[in-house]
This record gives structure tokens, sequence and C-alpha cells, in this order.
């Protein structure tokens, strides 16, 4: 069985004492509506990591947006993964389309990313996804395999295997205009053939595949519906906790 996961991301938002009390709300909604196979992941800023850690105990897991692909040093204002390891969090959002975009970070950079995490002892959710221009000139699944090849199918089958992929169209990112679930489910289909092309079937078969770009609490449940999709990676929607959580409970009804 695979793991099905709702991650909210939320992004550079929240000041210290707000990101708390959203945080509070939330685990004390999701612990009457989680089923044991599921997981609910906030991933925040790095200042509201160690509290939150605290906060969350079993119910809600936590996860950092970025980490540095160095080990420790002189890189002045940056975070390594066995610094946000040290806080509690058990996950780290690495290739973001805004990460990607903003800050230039290169599928090569990334794949390093990817290593020292999962070194430390950190769960990847690794995001790929296309843009506009390459939806509309049908060069996506070129994309989204070269996203793969460069960025995590360098790792060993038994590293793969600790990684959530997560599928983040671009195009539907903040934008309102979700990918249709036949859209997804095609793309996420497509994710599994590369994997199990690359690593096999059970490899494959066992690997979490999240769906995210203007998930919400109305589109959720035909989106999880898809036999690829397991689960959503949240921006938006992830900074209400009555969106937030009735997303995690799709996965109940
Ligand atoms: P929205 O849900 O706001 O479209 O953001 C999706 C996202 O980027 C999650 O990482």
């Amino acid at each position: 069985m695979r793991k099905k996961i709702v991650a909210g991301n939320w992004k550079m938002n929240l000041e210290y004492a707000e990101g708390i009390a959203l945080f509070s709300e939330i685990v004390n909604m999701v612990k009457d509506e989680k089923k044991g196979d599921q997981l609910a992941i906030v991933c925040a800023p790095y200042i509201h990591l160690n509290s939150l850690a605290q906060l969350g105990g079993t119910t809600v897991a936590i996860g950092a947006q970025n980490c540095h692909q160095k080990e420790s040093g002189a890189y002045t204002g940056e975070i390594s993964a066995k610094m946000i390891k040290s806080v509690g969090c058990e996950y780290v959002i690495i290739g973001h389309s805004e990460r990607r975009q903003y800050f230039a970070e290169s599928d090569e950079l990334l794949a390093e990313k990817t290593i020292i995490a999962l070194q430390n002892g950190l769960t990847p959710l690794f995001c790929i996804g296309e843009t506009l221009d390459e939806r509309n000139n049908g060069s996506y699944f070129d994309v989204l395999k070269g996203q793969l090849e460069k960025g995590v199918f360098g790792l060993t089958a038994g590293d793969f295997s600790k990684i959530v992929i997560a599928y983040e169209p671009v195009w539907a990112i903040g934008t309102g205009l979700t990918a249709t679930s036949e859209q997804a489910q095609e793309v996420h289909a497509f994710i599994r053939n590369e994997i199990a092309t690359k690593y096999d079937l059970e490899v494959a078969e066992a690997t979490t595949i999240l769906y995210g770009g203007s998930c919400n609490p109305k589109n959720a449940a035909e989106l999880f519906a898809q036999k690829d999709i397991d689960g959503g990676l949240i921006g938006g929607a992830s900074l209400k906790s009555r969106d937030f959580v009735d997303i995690v409970k799709t996965f109940n009804s």
C-alpha cells in the first residue's frame, strides 16, 4: 500500500504567532479526521519548524521548504538538512518550481540537495512540473522526464524508495487553474511508468506521487480518486485550517 499524503506548503507566509495559531487549529482538527494509513504534513518557513515539530506530535508531521546542498560550513544565511532534522522535521520540499524559477535552482543542484536530505534522514518531497508553454507545445512529457532523470534517477533503488514525488504543473500553481483529473492522472501514470522503466514495477507501485496546483476542498476528491494520485501538495488552501483539514478528510470519504 502506498502512503497517502496531504502536505501543506505555507510558502513565505505567516509571522511566528500566526503560524503557531494556524498549526494548533490544524492539529486539533486533524486528530479527529485522520485515518491510520494517511499522513498530514505541514511544510513551514524555517522560523516555525522547531515549535511546530513540538506541537505536531504524532498527528501532523513537519517539513521544511528547502535546504542547502552542503553538510555545513561558510554559507551565510543558509540552513542545512542536518539542522532541519535536528528540530524534529521529517520532510523537506526540494525542487519547487518557485525555487527553480526565482532562485535558478538547476536539476543538478536539486540532485545534490536530494542526496544531502536523504543522508540526514529527511524525506524529500521532490517537485517536478511543466510551464504553460511546455504544456501547450506538447513537450511536457520530455520536460518531466528530464527533471526526473537529472534530479532523482541517479539515486539507488533503495534511496529512491524513500522519496515522494510531487507533480505540480507551473501553470496551475496559485492561478486557480487546476489540472483536470484526467490531465493529472495522465501525467501521474507517465511518472509511474518512467519509475518502473528506470527501477522496477515494485518500486514504481510503492512510490507516493502527489498532485499540486490550485488543489482545494472542492476538487480534491476527484483528483485523489485517480488511480495514480496519492494525495496533494497544497499551497493557498493550506493557510486556512478548515480548507486544509477538509482536504485531509477527503481520504476518509
Ligand atoms: P497553490 O495550491 O496555491 O496553487 O500552490 C501549490 C503549490 O505550489 C504547493 O507547493
